[in-house]
């Protein structure tokens, strides 16, 4: 009797003992586990930004310290007609991301894909030299000192390294590169200017890549960091590769950030690298091999994927300022759409219920091994 007495009066300590492990546990999130490496970033949606979803939202503030708005910034939602601009959604971006003291990102300036069609129609340079001033000045001066850091210019680059024949380069010759970046420097001093582009970890890319930021430089412009998308596969690139890019991009004296990270699990039409918007492909079941669940041995294999991955992240987290998943769950992923319409991808750490996957534990791992 005695003894029983004892345990219950110590009951309420252990009950509370158990309690603030199960809190501990639950406060655990990719943001704080990484505080000292590097921004944990995601993509948001319009439906996120205005925070339709509570149970989404909970996720977002809690696992994320960085945000990059996955469309809505695109000059033909942002800069629809010649004379309008629409800010109506990104002022609540940035909005969003002030009241969670959240690091903002702008995506994207100057980019061929998602332009405005009255954009695509400019043939002459005097008129393309007056869009991008008017473009690039308004939009950077409006969120002076909000917005941490800018993708200046998106895609410039062919995967052979030399410069993709887009609507700027055919009007304006290179130029625009160094002119994009002045502008955006002149609209806000403080702000870091990025060049992102996706394949730019593979060798041929990625010297093109370098040319291109030192002929920015050789003009005069101000260039703070590359972005590498990272849309990636389970099987490339290889992690020298990317380690090789970090290496890279990080001796030019460029902050290296990971801007667009997912892996897709799926068949890839042709062999097709990279994330060219507008590449697209006919479906079939064959191409759609996992409609309702993802078989443990591919949740395993992505899971080793994401962990290699961190695992060379942290090692180089001096050169890394910041990693942004594309998207918050595989429900929401642009790769259920592209390049193939309707198909069910897995490619991100939480899946389409907001559960954590083996994915999100192999990222979470790494830290905790480390202490
Ligand atoms: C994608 C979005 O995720 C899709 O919703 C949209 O339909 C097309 O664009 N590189 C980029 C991103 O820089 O802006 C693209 O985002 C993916 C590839």
């Amino acid at each position: 009797m005695k003894r029983i007495n004892h345990y219950l009066l110590l009951l309420p300590a252990i009950l509370l003992s158990s309690c603030n492990a199960q809190k501990e546990k639950n406060t655990v999130s990719l943001k704080d586990s990484y505080k000292n490496d590097f921004y944990i970033g995601t993509a948001l949606d319009a439906n996120q930004i205005e925070e339709k979803n509570a149970k989404e939202d909970s996720l977002i503030k809690k696992e994320f310290n960085a945000i990059t708005a996955e469309n809505i910034m695109k000059s033909m939602f942002v800069h629809p007609a010649k004379d309008k601009y629409d800010f109506a959604l990104s002022d609540k971006f940035v909005a969003y991301g002030e009241k969670n003291k959240m690091f903002i990102h702008g995506h994207t300036l100057i980019w061929h894909s998602q332009l405005a069609p009255w954009m695509t129609e400019i043939k002459d340079s005097t008129e393309m030299k007056a869009f991008m001033k008017d473009h690039i000045t308004t939009i950077v001066s409006k969120y002076k000192g909000r917005i941490d850091s800018w993708d200046v210019v998106n895609e410039a680059l062919n995967d052979d390294g030399t410069l993709r024949k887009s609507v700027f380069l055919n009007t304006l010759g290179e130029q625009y590169l160094v002119d994009a970046f002045k502008l955006a420097a002149a609209a806000d001093p403080k702000t870091d200017l990025y060049y992102n582009d996706y394949n730019n970890e593979e060798p041929a890319k990625r010297e093109g890549n370098i040319n291109l930021i030192k002929k920015i430089k050789a003009g005069g412009g101000k260039i703070d960091g590359v972005g590498i998308q990272a849309h990636w596969r389970l099987e490339s690139p290889s992690i020298e590769m990317i380690e090789e890019s970090i290496l890279a991009y990080s001796a030019l004296g460029l902050k290296v950030a990971f801007t667009e990270l997912d892996i897709t699990v799926l068949p890839n039409p042709w062999d097709l690298k990279g994330a060219d918007v507008n590449q697209n492909f006919e479906g079939s079941a064959k191409m759609n091999p996992y409609p309702e669940k993802l078989p443990d041995s591919v949740q395993v294999k992505l899971a080793e994927r994401y962990a290699s991955i961190f695992k060379l992240f942290l090692k180089h987290q001096d050169k890394i300022s910041r990693v942004t998943f594309w998207g918050v769950h595989d429900g929401q992923s642009w790769l259920n759409d592209w390049p193939i319409k309707g198909r069910t991808n897995y490619p991100l750490l939480f899946d389409k219920d907001l559960k954590p996957k083996k994915a999100y534990q192999s990222v979470m791992t790494l830290k905790e091994t480390k202490k």
